[in-house]
């Protein structure tokens, strides 16, 4: 593959677009006029610090892959098994593409976040960046990448808006007590019915508060915070007893 021509590179990355990810190809970008700038790269660089310098040993999911950057960025890291997932076949095929110009060993395969209890394989880092937006069932995701995949590390990324400081809340209320409910910073998720940004795909949008909500109910300690919407997040016990779950390991 490496084999290819620059003039080769360019007709096949215009071949598999439109592109999301901007991916230098031996010089060749993707995505050159991304609405948001290089990106990921410039998303990358405010926490890559955070994810382990060397995956020497472990084995890596990544979730809602896309065209493979962070599958890419993990496998660079040494990981002994990348496998990147994506429920669009397109997408996929860029992965693939890109994987193969830059000469790394990433498994890519078409499945939804709803169907990781087929997987039965769990992995020592999962990521998850930029999908629970994107999700009807966005606490049912968590709730099945805790129960079948998540061994050890997530890093998680979601698009929020509303209140951006994290609220600090009882735990309970009596059903008397609604201030709270009026509240910026208290855990809200904004349902788009329509489109956001032109996007029939961005259905629920958490504020902080409720992302980090999220996160721990579904039983993910946050470990680091290093960007505003970005978590690097560790598999705990879960905080509801066993009943309040109905995702179960072995039902998928
Ligand atoms: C905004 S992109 C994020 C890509 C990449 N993870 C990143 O952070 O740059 C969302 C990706 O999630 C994928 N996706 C959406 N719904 C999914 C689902 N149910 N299961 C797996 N992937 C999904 C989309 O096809 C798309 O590639």
């Amino acid at each position: 593959m490496n084999a290819l021509s620059t003039e080769e590179i360019r007709q096949r990355i215009d071949a598999l677009g439109p592109w999301f990810h901007n991916l230098d190809l031996h010089g060749v970008p993707t995505a050159p006029s991304h609405f948001l700038g290089d990106y990921p790269q410039v998303k990358w660089r405010r926490f890559s610090d955070v994810v382990p310098k060397s995956l020497k040993g472990k084995k890596v999911l990544d979730i809602g892959c896309n065209a493979g950057f962070y599958a890419m960025e993990m496998k660079r890291r040494g990981a002994d098994r990348v496998l990147g997932l994506d429920s669009r076949d397109e997408y996929l095929a860029q992965a693939r593409f890109a994987a193969e110009v830059n000469d790394l060993d990433i498994e890519f395969r078409n499945l939804s976040v709803y169907e990781l209890g087929s997987l039965r394989e769990s992995f020592d880092l999962v990521i998850f960046m930029g999908v629970l937006y994107h999700l009807r069932h966005p606490l049912l995701a968590l709730d099945l990448i805790y129960e079948h995949v998540a061994r050890d590390l997530m890093l998680f990324q979601s698009m929020q808006r509303g209140s951006d400081r994290a609220g600090k809340f009882d735990q309970d209320y009596n059903f008397w007590s609604t201030d709270q409910f009026d509240s910026d910073e208290f855990p809200k998720m904004h349902f788009i019915e329509h489109r956001y940004a032109d996007d029939p795909t961005n259905w629920w949008i958490p504020n902080r508060s409720c992302t980090e909500a999220m996160l721990r109910s579904a039983g993910f300690a946050i470990a680091a915070h290093p960007e505003s919407e970005v978590y690097l997040c560790r598999r705990c016990k879960r905080p509801h007893p066993d009943e309040a779950y109905v995702v179960r390991r072995g039902e998928g």
